[in-house]
C-alpha cells in the first residue's frame, strides 16, 4: 500500500511541476470558454479585470492548495485529513466536485473530437450558413450515440494516461502535450493576425472600454479565472503531493499561472480577429467555437486544414484536463479505499465515463430528466461552478490563512528555510481577508442575492 508520504512518487525533472499543473489549468475552459465570456462581457475590459482577479485571487490560492498537498503527500481527502481531522470534509468536497465536473467535462471534450472528425471528413466545409451551423450542432449534441461514442473515446483516453502513473503517465504525456498546445496555438495566432479586417478584433479584445463595466463582470470574471486555475477541485492539491521537496511552490504557482492566461490571451488573439473578419458578434455564448468559428473557417483558403487544426488544439487541451481531474478520484480511491491503482483508475473511469453518458443524453433523449429546471449536463454545470467551487476555494482561504499550523505554512513556502521568505504577509493577507470576502460576494452573487 503506497499511501505513506515515503513511499510516494514524486515527478522527474525541474520542469515537471510547472507543465503537469499548467496541464490542468489550461483546458476548454481557456479555448472555448474565456473567448465567449470575454466577448459577452465587453472584451478589453473584461480582461483587465481578469487579469486582477487571476492574481489577486489564483495565485494565493492556488499556492495555497499546493502548500496543503505537498506538506501532506496525500490524495486531496487524505491530505486534508492529515492536517487537521476536522477539515476532510473540503477533500471530499474537491473529490466529488472533480467526479461531476469530469462527468460533463468528458461531454464537451467529446463534441470536439466529434467536430475534428466532421472537419477532417470535409462536413463542416460543406455548410455554408450560420442557421446551418446552428442546425448542425444542434443536432450532433442531440444525437443518441455520436456524442457518446466521442465521450467514451475521451473517457478511454484519459484512462490509458492515468493506468501509466505518475511519471510515466501524466508526466510524461503533460511533456508530448503542452509544446505541441503551444505550437498549435501560436499558428493559429499568426494566421488570425493576418487575416484582413482583423485588426478590429484585437482592438475589441485588448481596448478596454470601462463603461461596459457592472458589478456582475466582476464576479463573471472571477467564476471564469476560478474554473481556468483549475483550483478548489482538490486537483492542485493532489498534483502538489507528487512535487518534489524542492520544487518552489511560489515560482510554480506563478509559471501556472502566468502560462494559463497566456493561453487565455491566445486564444482570444485565435478568436476575436476571426470573427471581426466576417463581422459577427463576439458575444455569441457558448457556441462561438463550435458554431461560428466553423463559418468563419469556412471562408478562407485552407479551410479543412485550419478548422482541424483548431479542433486539435482542443482536444489536447481538454485531455491534459481530464487527466487532471480523473487522478483526483483515481488517487482518493486508491489511497483511500485501499484499492489498486489499477482497479481504482478503472473504477473511476467507468463511474465518470457512466455520467458523461448521462450528462450527454441530457442532450436529447434524456432532456426530460431535470434538476430545478435545469438538464443533468446543466446541473452539473451549476452545482459545481457556482456552489461546490466558490465554497471550496473560500473555505481553503480559511483554512490556510486562520487553520493550518505556521510552521507547516512557512516550511512548505520557503522548503525548510531554503529558499527566502519573501510575499508571506501579502500572502497571508490575501488569503485571510481580501479573498474570502469576495468568494462570498461571488457565492451569493451566484445564488441570486444580488
Ligand atoms: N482548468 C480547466 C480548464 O480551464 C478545467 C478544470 C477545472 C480542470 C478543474 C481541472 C480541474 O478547462
Amino acid at each position: 500500500m503506497k499511501h505513506h508520504s515515503h513511499a510516494r512518487v514524486t515527478l522527474g525533472g525541474k520542469l515537471s511541476a510547472v507543465l503537469v499543473a499548467a496541464g490542468s489549468s489550461v483546458g476548454l475552459g481557456n479555448i472555448w470558454r474565456f473567448p465567449y465570456v470575454a466577448g459577452d462581457n465587453g472584451g478589453g475590459a473584461f480582461l483587465a479585470i481578469y487579469i486582477l482577479c487571476v492574481l489577486l485571487l489564483g495565485l494565493p490560492l492556488m499556492l495555497a492548495e499546493f502548500t496543503v498537498g505537498r506538506a501532506s503527500h496525500r490524495n486531496a481527502v487524505g491530505a486534508f485529513r492529515a492536517l487537521d481531522s476536522r477539515w476532510s470534509f473540503l477533500g471530499y468536497n474537491g473529490v466529488l466536485a472533480a467526479f461531476l465536473i469530469l462527468g460533463f467535462y468528458l461531454v464537451v471534450s467529446g463534441w470536439t473530437a466529434g467536430y475534428m472528425v466532421r472537419s477532417l471528413t470535409g462536413e463542416l466545409a460543406r455548410l455554408f450558413s450560420a442557421a446551418e451551423y446552428e442546425a448542425l450542432f444542434a443536432e450532433f449534441i442531440r444525437d443518441p450515440w455520436r456524442p457518446l461514442v466521442y465521450t467514451g473515446l475521451i473517457a478511454l483516453a484519459t484512462h490509458s494516461v492515468i493506468a501509466l502513473g505518475v511519471r510515466k503517465g501524466i508526466e510524461r504525456s503533460a511533456k508530448v502535450l503542452m509544446p505541441l498546445l503551444f505550437v498549435v496555438l501560436i499558428a493559429l495566432s499568426v494566421h488570425s493576425l493576418l487575416l484582413p479586417g482583423g485588426g478590429e478584433g484585437l482592438r475589441f479584445f485588448f481596448r478596454p472600454d470601462f463603461s461596459q463595466v457592472t458589478p456582475s463582470t466582476v464576479l463573471v470574471a472571477l467564476g471564469q479565472a476560478f474554473f481556468s486555475l483549475s483550483i478548489s477541485i482538490g486537483t492542485m492539491v493532489t498534483y502538489a503531493s507528487y512535487f518534489k521537496p524542492d520544487t518552489d511552490l511560489r515560482h510554480t504557482a506563478l509559471n501556472v499561472t502566468i502560462l494559463d492566461t497566456l493561453v487565455a490571451v491566445l486564444a482570444g488573439v485565435v478568436v476575436f480577429p476571426a470573427v471581426f473578419s466576417v463581422g459577427i458578434a463576439p458575444s455569441s455564448g457558448p457556441s462561438l467555437v463550435f458554431i461560428t468559428l466553423p463559418g468563419i473557417f469556412n471562408g478562407m483558403p485552407l479551410s479543412m486544414v485550419w478548422s482541424s487544426v483548431f479542433f486539435l488544439l482542443l482536444i489536447v487541451a481538454a485531455l491534459t484536463s481530464t487527466i487532471s481531474l480523473h487522478e483526483v478520484v483515481t488517487a482518493y480511491l486508491h489511497e483511500e479505499w485501499h484499492l489498486s491503482r489499477r482497479a481504482a483508475a478503472w473504477t473511476t473511469t467507468l463511474s465518470t465515463g457512466a455520467l458523461g453518458a448521462v450528462a450527454s443524453l441530457s442532450m436529447g433523449v434524456l432532456g426530460g430528466w431535470t434538476i430545478c429546471g435545469l438538464n443533468i449536463f446543466d446541473s452539473l454545470d451549476y452545482l459545481t461552478a457556482n456552489i461546490m467551487l466558490p465554497v471550496g476555494g473560500l473555505l481553503t482561504c480559511l483554512f490556510v490563512g486562520w487553520r493550518l499550523d505556521r510552521q507547516v505554512l512557512r516550511a512548505q513556502l520557503t522548503n525548510d528555510g531554503t529558499l527566502p521568505f519573501r510575499i508571506y504577509r501579502l500572502f497571508l493577507v490575501l488569503l485571510r481577508y481580501f479573498c474570502p470576502v469576495i468568494l462570498l460576494l461571488v457565492f451569493l452573487d451566484n445564488l441570486g442575492v444580488f
